[in-house]
Formats: C-alpha cells, structure tokens, sequence
C-alpha cells in the first residue's frame, strides 16, 4: 500500500468493513466513514483509530443524497467502497422491507449520486476513480453437493430476500458501469469469520453461546455447507481489486475452505473444551441442539476464486481451524464488546428469531 489514497468507505462500523477501515487507516490511507450505526455498525469496533487524523467517521444514510453529495464534494475521493448493507439472511426472511431500502434503494442513490460528481471530474481523476462493491456468493443461489464451485460467469439464482437485494444492488452497479462509464468493481465473496462479527451469525452465535451455557441451535440437519475466508483476508483481496482490479469486472473471493455447519459447530466445542473448558468437565457438545430449519436454506456455497489468484495474484494467509480458533479467543479476550454488543435490540432479535424454532 505505497500511495496515499483518500477513500470514502460506507458501513465501515460493521465487522467487513470496520476492518477494512482500520487497515487503510494503520497505513496512512485517508478514511471518510459514512455508516448509519444500525444494530449491526458498532464504533468500538474503531476504537484503534479513535484519535487518528486520518480518519474521520459520519453518521448517516447511503440513501440520503443531500449527505452523500456533500461528501463527495467536501473530500474529494479516489474511491467510494460500498459495504453498507442489511447483511442477515435470517432477518431478511422476517423482515425483508429495509433490505429493499438499504441495499437496492440505498445503493442506487449512492450510484447515482456519486455518478454526477464524477462526470465533472477532470480527466485524470475521473479515469483513477473506482466505484467498489462489495458483494455476496449468495447472489448465486446454492449447489448441490457434487457441483462445481461459483464462477464468475455463474447465473444469478439468489433464494432470500437477502440474496435477491444484493444480486439486484450488483445489477445496478453493472448497469451504472454500462450506461454511464462509471469506473466500477464488484467483489463476491463467501461467508467470513474473524473478530468483531456481530453475534448473530453463525460462529460468534455458537461461541456465545456456548460460554453462557445455552443450546448451540443448529438449523435442520447441519449438512449445510459454506466456504469460511478469514474477514482479513477478504479486505486484502478488496484492496488488491481496488487498485489492481479491471474496470466493469466482477471478482470472486473465497478461501477453499467448505465446511458443514456441523463440523463448524464440533469444532467450536472442541477449541472451547481445551482453551476454556466447561466448570463440569463434559464437552460443549452437550449443548448441540437441531432446530426448525431456515426457510429456503441454501445447501452449499462454494468460490471457485481462480480469476483473482491468477490476474492479481491474491491467495488467502489464514488457514481456517487457526484462524477459528484465534476468532474465539478473540471473543474471549473482549468481554466488554461481547457484553456492550448483547444488551438491548440484540436479546430482542434472539428472542424473535429462536423462540418459534424450539
Ligand atoms: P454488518 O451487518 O456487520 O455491517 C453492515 C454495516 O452497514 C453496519 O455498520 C451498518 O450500520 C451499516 N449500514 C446499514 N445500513 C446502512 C445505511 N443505509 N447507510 C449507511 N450504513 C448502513 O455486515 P458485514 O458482515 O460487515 O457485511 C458488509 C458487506 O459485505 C455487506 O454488503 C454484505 O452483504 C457483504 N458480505 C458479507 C459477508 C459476510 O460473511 N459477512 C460475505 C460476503 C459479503
Ligand atoms: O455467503 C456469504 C454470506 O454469508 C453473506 O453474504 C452474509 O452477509 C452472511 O451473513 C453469511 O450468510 P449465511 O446465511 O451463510 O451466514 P449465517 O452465519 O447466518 O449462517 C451460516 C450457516 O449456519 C447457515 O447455513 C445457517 C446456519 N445457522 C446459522 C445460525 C445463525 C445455524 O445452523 N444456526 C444458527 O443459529
């Protein structure tokens, strides 16, 4: 990262995108931070950064025009990343409304928005500008267990109201690229797992669990497969697409790591029975329960993420188990995120999401 750059990052309170943000900051890039602090963007996840001067963080919406415009002409950016969304599939199943608004609605003012700055640039400037955004393998829809990984020439498929929002959000972002020559990027990428994650999703969830000597909920049968990237190595592939990318391309990224929910769940247990075994001396196992399945549940993902090793040369560092088991520690050693990030709207979530499926 030799070149300083000036980047308008969106949803960088959230667990993808706060890391993102503190990588850029720790080497000098310049951060603009526009997040809506929804349940899910936390500022304790900035608090690294809190005093840099390099970084600045804006509360607000990406579908308020009148901000974005602002900030655009304030600061000037080299590029705008897009990583705020409504990111949970349980709760679009419950509530898919504000996925419409944030991430079909929000990103196409955003687009829009970004795409009259950016015609008036001077020539130099409108030709290094990048419109990234960050996207989902989910907008694939889901494999059968002997089906070859997403390219990126797969058809999109998407079987939430999760999925349907983001596939639609990347049509936009192709069509801005097509219509009007923005500079764009799209990255796909499969499930992370690392640090700050909020604890709805499945390996913060089961690790939290499983320390508060609760059920380990797993959905339907647990044969559902998902390809795990540690959230740092999918911020460096951001970073190699941003700068190295094509312009109008999509890239695949994912870490060639499948595995079941329930080898995922079996290792949790395994990594807490050693480094914080429970006070009774039985296996966190105990605590694995099946519960009603997740409606339209996707049964595989896989990336097959040859364009990006092979153009820009990116291969993941983490080796998933390490990785695993150095994210709940990480939860272990944080008690007071833990604590702050479980008090309020999250016991609320749980209550709604859990109750029916017992
Ligand atoms: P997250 O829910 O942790 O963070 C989302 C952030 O966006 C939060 O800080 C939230 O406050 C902010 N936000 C929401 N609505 C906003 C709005 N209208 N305006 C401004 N900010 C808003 O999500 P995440 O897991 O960090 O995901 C980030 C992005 O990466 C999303 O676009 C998601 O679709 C994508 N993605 C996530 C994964 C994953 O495994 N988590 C994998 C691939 C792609
Ligand atoms: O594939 C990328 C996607 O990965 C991202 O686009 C999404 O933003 C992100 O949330 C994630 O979606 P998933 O639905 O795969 O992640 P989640 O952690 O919710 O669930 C992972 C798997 O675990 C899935 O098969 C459902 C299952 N699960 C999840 C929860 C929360 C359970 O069995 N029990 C649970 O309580």
């Amino acid at each position: 990262m030799e070149n300083k750059n000036l980047y308008l990052v969106t949803g960088g309170a959230g667990f993808i995108g706060s890391c993102f943000v503190l990588q850029n900051v720790r080497v000098g890039n310049k951060v603009i931070n526009l997040d809506k602090l929804t349940y899910s963007g936390n500022l304790e996840n900035l608090d690294e950064i809190k005093n840099a001067s390099n970084h600045v963080f804006i509360r607000g919406d990406i579908g308020d025009e009148q901000l974005v415009r602002k900030l655009l002409e304030k600061f000037q950016p080299d590029a705008v990343i897009n990583f705020a969304a409504e990111s949970h599939v349980d709760r679009s199943i419950l509530d898919p409304d504000v996925f419409v608004k944030t991430n079909v609605l929000g990103t196409e003012v955003l687009l829009r928005v970004v795409k009259d700055w950016w015609k008036n640039l001077d020539e130099e400037k409108k030709n290094k500008f990048r419109f990234h955004h960050i996207s989902t393998d989910e907008v694939f829809g889901t494999l059968s267990m002997d089906d070859p990984a997403f390219t990126e020439e797969t058809p999109f498929a998407p079987n939430s109201p999760y999925s349907a929002s983001k596939a639609s959000s990347d049509h936009f972002v192709r069509a801005y690229h097509e219509t009007y020559g923005l500079p764009t990027v799209i990255t796909n990428c499969s499930n992370n797992y690392g640090p700050r994650q909020f604890p709805e999703k499945l390996i913060p969830l089961m690790t939290l669990n499983a320390l508060a000597g609760k059920p380990l909920p797993i959905y339907g049968t647990g044969e559902n497969i998902r390809d795990w990237l540690h959230v740092e190595d999918h911020c460096d592939a951001i970073y190699e697409v941003l700068t190295k990318g094509r312009v109008g391309q999509t890239y695949n990224i994912g870490g060639r790591a499948e595995r079941t929910n329930l080898f995922i769940v079996n290792k949790i247990c395994e990594i807490l029975d050693d480094i914080k075994p429970r006070s009774d001396g039985k296996s966190y196992k105990e605590q694995i329960t099946f519960v009603k399945d997740r409606l339209g549940h996707d049964l595989r993902y896989a990336i097959n993420c040859s364009k990006i090793e092979k153009e820009l040369g990116w291969k993941p560092k983490h080796n998933f188990e390490d990785g695993l088991k150095e994210t709940i520690q990480w939860y272990l050693n944080n008690e007071d995120w833990v604590k702050n990030i479980q008090s309020g709207e999250y016991q609320k979530w749980i209550e709604k999401n859990y109750k029916e499926r017992q």
